[in-house]
């Protein structure tokens, strides 16, 4: 029998409008991809990971990314940290910016991350890790859930030792990625992990990792028991993936997919100015336009354009059509603070 994933379901005392949720990617999950999430169907939509050492410097780039928009909600903020009074300091932070959850990132696979104690290491030392769950869960008032990895070895089944530990220390909800730290992002998520972490917490878990279409959703919460599935690579430059595993037949027309990255590209240059923009944007291209959308030669047309107003041209002029599907986008949207940053606080290359 399949569930519905328009259910409504609770993560602590926040209410999450559908079981699709929309994984937190460093170097992606900007505002706009965010706000694009909720208007295409995901019930949660999560930042990126977000340096505590950034947020107790006051940097100001950091400090960035504590911003909320009006349409994001809810929304879960991401930490990732090693030091228990840091991250209690930053959860704080958080619930002020006006975040509905306070995510802590256990899953991190990357050296320049786990060297420093955070992200997937933490896994090895479950002590550790309850202890920064414990101080998080006490200096914010918001539901604190956290993301990892199976374990940081191949083969580790450390989550399932690790998961419950958490959960007594305070964890409202449990995200797994069923790969090792090791495995990166090769080889398949093992969701009969999944499975297990499930039988042994009693709080909601998300399942996370190649949750690509319809068919794949609804397996992964029928055969585990998972309350909701995270939606990563198969959303970037694609929102109408999200669309489509809620039921959608749709495919987006040439039309469409020129407006919503065109409205991407615009409040990606509001909230990190334009010359961060300019690289940034770039990846969007070829997701957006590729899955045979537009030939290939085209996005490499893109890619090299200096300014993004020579891309916004030459789109407009692929597609001309897509201006009248912009305006009306654009209508919907509820107007937001001017935001304005300079850099990213890690690399397009992070993760979880
Ligand atoms: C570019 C990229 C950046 C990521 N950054 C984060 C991150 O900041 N925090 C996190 O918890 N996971 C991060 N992840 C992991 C994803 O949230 C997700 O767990 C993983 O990609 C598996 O899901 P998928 O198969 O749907 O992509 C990242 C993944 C990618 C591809």
């Amino acid at each position: 029998m399949n569930l519905d994933l328009q259910d409504h379901w609770f993560l602590g005392g926040v209410e999450i409008p559908g079981r699709l949720v929309l994984a937190p990617m460093a170097g992606v999950s900007v505002q706009a991809f965010r706000r694009q999430g909720r208007r295409h169907g995901a019930g949660l939509v999560c930042s990126e990971m977000v340096s505590v050492a950034g947020i107790q410097h006051r940097n100001e780039r950091t400090l960035g990314y504590l911003r909320v928009a009006s349409d994001e909600h809810p929304l879960a903020i991401q930490i990732f940290g090693s030091d228990p009074g840091a991250m209690a300091e930053a959860a704080r932070m958080v619930e002020a910016a006006g975040a509905d959850i306070v995510d802590i990132n256990f899953g991190c696979p990357v050296r320049k991350v786990t060297k420093t104690g955070a992200g997937a290491s933490l896994l090895d030392d479950p002590d550790h890790a309850a202890r920064i769950v414990e101080a998080v869960a006490t200096a914010s008032a918001l539901p604190v859930s956290v993301k990892m990895r199976r374990g940081t070895a191949n083969g580790s089944r450390d989550c399932l030792v690790v998961g419950p530990r958490l959960v007594e220390a305070g964890a409202a909800s449990l995200t797994l990625h069923p790969r090792s730290a090791k495995q990166m992002y090769t080889g398949t998520a093992d969701h009969s992990l999944t499975a297990e972490l499930v039988a042994r917490v009693d709080v909601p878990v998300i399942a996370s990792g190649d949750i690509t279409s319809r068919a794949r959703a609804q397996a992964v919460l029928a055969t585990t028991g998972a309350t909701a599935v995270m939606v990563g690579r198969a959303a970037q430059g694609n929102p109408w993936a999200l669309a489509q595993i809620l039921g959608s037949s749709e495919e987006p027309t040439r039309e469409e997919v020129v407006a919503e990255l065109l409205l991407f590209m615009r409040e990606t240059v509001r909230e990190l100015g334009e010359y961060r923009a300019t690289g940034f944007l770039k990846k969007f291209y070829a997701w957006y336009l590729g899955r045979g959308r537009f030939p290939k030669p085209f996005k490499q047309e893109l890619v090299v354009l200096p300014t993004i107003e020579e891309v916004e041209t030459r789109l407009l002029a692929a597609a001309p059509g897509a201006a009248e599907v912009l305006e009306r986008l654009e209508a919907q949207l509820p107007p937001v603070d001017e935001v304005l940053l300079d850099s990213l606080p890690i690399s397009a290359y992070g993760g979880g």
